[in-house]
């Protein structure tokens, strides 16, 4: 039997995926994408999981790029399918109403790079690498990466990432405000458990309607994303959730959430 392509594990209220195929620094080909779809759904679906992380195995590698054997036979109409497949996959990771959390724990180029934007956080260990370096291999990104680079760091440095092809470290992207914490390598599937046990926490349905606020809200006129940040917010007040939340800090308690 083909070993596993994405590993899945529950560790309480968190979903850690794993991509595996370190020997190809793990690149995604087709097989490998089915599989992350096939475990996000099941992640989606768990009633224990609160909060997702994914990361690469080994040491070296978050994922390397989308696999460069599959693209080099791509045609016109095949290569529109191969992007338009795994940006449904991202844009589902983007929209999942659980949050996600990359740990990128080595190169994270190409559809590496882009799967970790399609996240809602990014830690990134110290011997991270990130970059587009599509136009080397004469083909631009295809998993979102010209759409939400330039939203994640601004059109400059996003630009300049796409043009020169060139990979940033991890401080320059935490600069950039390209991820949300550096930790020394080997410790960013830690650092990611840490934050998402501290949002496993929090109130389920106010996680998901700040991460449909901001995903939905974000491509929509300021007045509109509000409008939609009322609704969300009043939907909020329906909730036996909302009920807990305040009657427990004025009953100076811990709340309990059921997700209801
Ligand atoms: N697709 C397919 N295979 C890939 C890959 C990718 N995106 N990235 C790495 N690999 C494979 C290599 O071909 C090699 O396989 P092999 O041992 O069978 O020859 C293996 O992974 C290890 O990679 P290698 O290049 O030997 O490691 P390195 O440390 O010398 O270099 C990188 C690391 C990341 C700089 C280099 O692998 C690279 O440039 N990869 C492609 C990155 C890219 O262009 N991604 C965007 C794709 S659209």
């Amino acid at each position: 039997m083909d070993k596993e392509k994405v590993l899945y594990e529950e560790r309480g209220p968190i979903a850690l995926l794993t991509i595996n195929r370190p020997e190809k620094l793990n690149a995604l080909n087709r097989a490998t994408l089915e599989e992350l779809g096939i475990v996000v759904g099941r992640a989606e679906e768990s009633e224990a999981v609160a909060v997702v992380v994914i990361t690469g195995a080994g040491d070296k590698a978050f994922v390397a790029g989308a696999d460069i054997g599959e693209i080099a036979s791509l045609d016109a109409l095949s290569g529109r399918s191969f992007a338009l497949f795994g940006q449904a996959l991202y844009r589902r990771i983007e929209l999942l109403s659980k949050p996600v959390i990359a740990a990128v724990n080595g190169f994270a180029l190409g559809g590496g790079c882009e799967l970790s934007m399609a996240c809602h956080l990014r830690v990134a260990s110290e011997n991270a690498r990130f970059g587009q370096p599509e136009v080397k291999l004469g083909i631009i990104p295809g998993y979102g990466g010209t759409q939400r680079l330039p939203r994640l760091v601004g059109k400059g440095p996003a630009l300049e990432l796409l043009l020169t092809g060139g990979m940033i470290d991890a401080k320059r992207a935490y600069e950039l405000g390209l991820v949300n914490a550096v930790v020394p390598e080997g410790k960013a599937v830690e650092k990611a458990m840490e934050l998402a046990e501290k949002i496993s926490r929090q109130s389920p349905l106010g996680i998901r309607a700040c991460v449909e606020a901001v995903q939905t809200g974000l491509d929509m006129p300021v007045e509109e994303g509000c409008y939609l940040e009322a609704t969300l917010f009043g939907l909020c007040c329906a909730s036996e959730d909302m009920k807990e939340g305040t009657g427990a800090f004025m009953e100076k308690r811990k709340p309990v959430f059921k997700r209801r």
